[in-house]
């Protein structure tokens, strides 16, 4: 006899679910994906709720309290490996343990992920977190990295146990059931009422919009506190002698030591003379020391000045920080001396906005071709 086990939305669910974290995997290695990022962590959010809804008041099986989640249940279990005498048709307590950690692991997940991304990029809903906590965003970050190792292994147990279990109850169909929902063998069915229905199509069609609003829409789930600056505005002094031969350098892009030491020795300026007469040499050292890094709650400025501090010797560029380096080093060599970008100091080239102090990981755009 076969017996229904997985309803509909629970499979849906499932299946949704792999696919938004392979998707938030698949866009977390290259900054400038970084609101795809978060826009399938949202939509695993919006999943992870429907889950927690389902699991109180969700079909039998997939409700938690049909769960095998009691100690003793689960030591007998074990001990009874490999040959468990009792069979569970919904999830055996080790099953019921490792969906259980899946849950609340992805939950933290998804939690640490809005933290970091409004403390450190001062985006989303916790970008109001950005000003109080910015000294603090990497520690987030390795919170949010940490969660993710953890999903990992527990995703590794729930396919170990799949496995095994496909080994040992083939004729079950375990496997085949979170395609189909059947298992073979004889048990109540699960099936759902007109509420569990509306209250599943309900949540699971917000889950399914979420990421693919956020992708093409700004809202304040992805919305930054940040805003394009008018430097020509606030200083035309800074802009016209400052952007006449490159980029105009954002001044929360460098510490303040570093910039008094480029506003004393603008005699010999990277091998340039950018002299300048003593009143505007004092007007725009004033204006670059009142804006600099240190006045900055940015991810960029926090951290170039951070590692220009800790390596004590006398960097002046930010193409030569460490920070800069690092940043940089996915970046193909050949691409700074290509005749689009022709400098590494070539900021603009592949960041758009930044003479406006925007360094926003969804602007940067290497030109095509070069
Ligand atoms: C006469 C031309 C000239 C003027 C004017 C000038 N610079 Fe420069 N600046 C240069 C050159 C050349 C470099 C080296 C660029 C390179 O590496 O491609 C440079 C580099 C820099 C860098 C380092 C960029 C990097 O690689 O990270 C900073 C910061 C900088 N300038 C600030 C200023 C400021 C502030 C002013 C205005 C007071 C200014 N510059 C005016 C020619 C100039
Ligand atoms: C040839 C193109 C190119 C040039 C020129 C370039 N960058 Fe970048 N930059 C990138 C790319 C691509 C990344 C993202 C790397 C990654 O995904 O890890 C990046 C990342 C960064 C980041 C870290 C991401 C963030 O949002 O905080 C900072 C800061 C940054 N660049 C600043 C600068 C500054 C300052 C300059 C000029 C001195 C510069 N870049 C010049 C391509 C460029």
């Amino acid at each position: 006899m076969k017996t229904y086990v997985w309803t509909l939305p629970t499979r849906i669910f499932h299946w949704m679910l792999v696919l938004f974290v392979a998707l938030a995997f698949l866009t977390s290695e290259e900054e400038r994906l970084l609101d795809y990022h978060a826009a399938f962590g949202y939509g695993v959010s919006a999943l992870l709720l429907f889950r927690f809804v389902w699991g109180v008041m969700g079909p039998y099986y997939s409700r938690f309290c049909d769960w095998s989640l009691s100690r003793k249940e689960l030591v007998g279990f074990i001990r009874s490996l490999p040959y468990p005498k009792k069979y569970y048709t919904g999830h055996n307590p080790a099953a019921s343990l490792v969906m259980a950690g899946i849950l609340l692991t992805a939950l933290l997940l998804v939690l640490s992920g809005m933290l970091t991304y409004g403390i450190q990029e001062g985006k989303g809903l916790f970008a109001w977190l950005n000003t109080p906590l910015f000294k603090t965003m990497e520690y987030f970050q390795e919170v949010h990295e940490f969660f993710f190792v953890l999903l990992i292994l527990l995703i590794t147990a729930h396919l170990g146990g799949v496995t095994m279990d496909y080994l040992q109850h083939r004729e079950s169909g375990t496997l085949r059931s979170i395609f189909s929902g059947y298992k073979q063998l004889t048990a109540e069915p699960a099936h759902l009422t007109i509420i569990q229905k509306t209250v599943a199509w309900v949540f699971l069609s917000f889950a399914l919009a979420a990421p693919v609003l956020l992708i093409y829409d700004t809202t304040p789930l992805t919305q930054s506190r940040y805003s394009a600056v008018n430097y020509e505005a606030e200083h035309p002094l800074f802009v016209e002698e400052c952007a006449s031969c490159h980029t105009l350098y954002p001044p929360h892009l460098l510490p303040k030591r570093t910039w008094k030491k480029i506003m004393t020795t603008l005699s010999d300026h990277f091998g340039d003379d950018a002299s300048l007469d003593e009143a505007d040499r004092v007007s725009i050292e004033k204006y670059l020391l009142a804006n600099s890094a240190e006045h900055s709650t940015k991810e960029a400025a926090y951290y170039i000045a951070r590692s220009l501090e800790e390596k004590k010797n006398d960097i002046i560029a930010i193409s030569k920080s460490p920070y800069w380096v690092q940043k940089h080093a996915s970046v193909n060599k050949s691409l700074f001396d290509s005749p689009k970008v022709k400098s590494r100091a070539n900021c603009k080239a592949c960041h758009q906005k930044f003479e406006n102090g925007m360094i926003e990981d969804s602007l940067i755009a290497v030109p095509e071709g070069a």
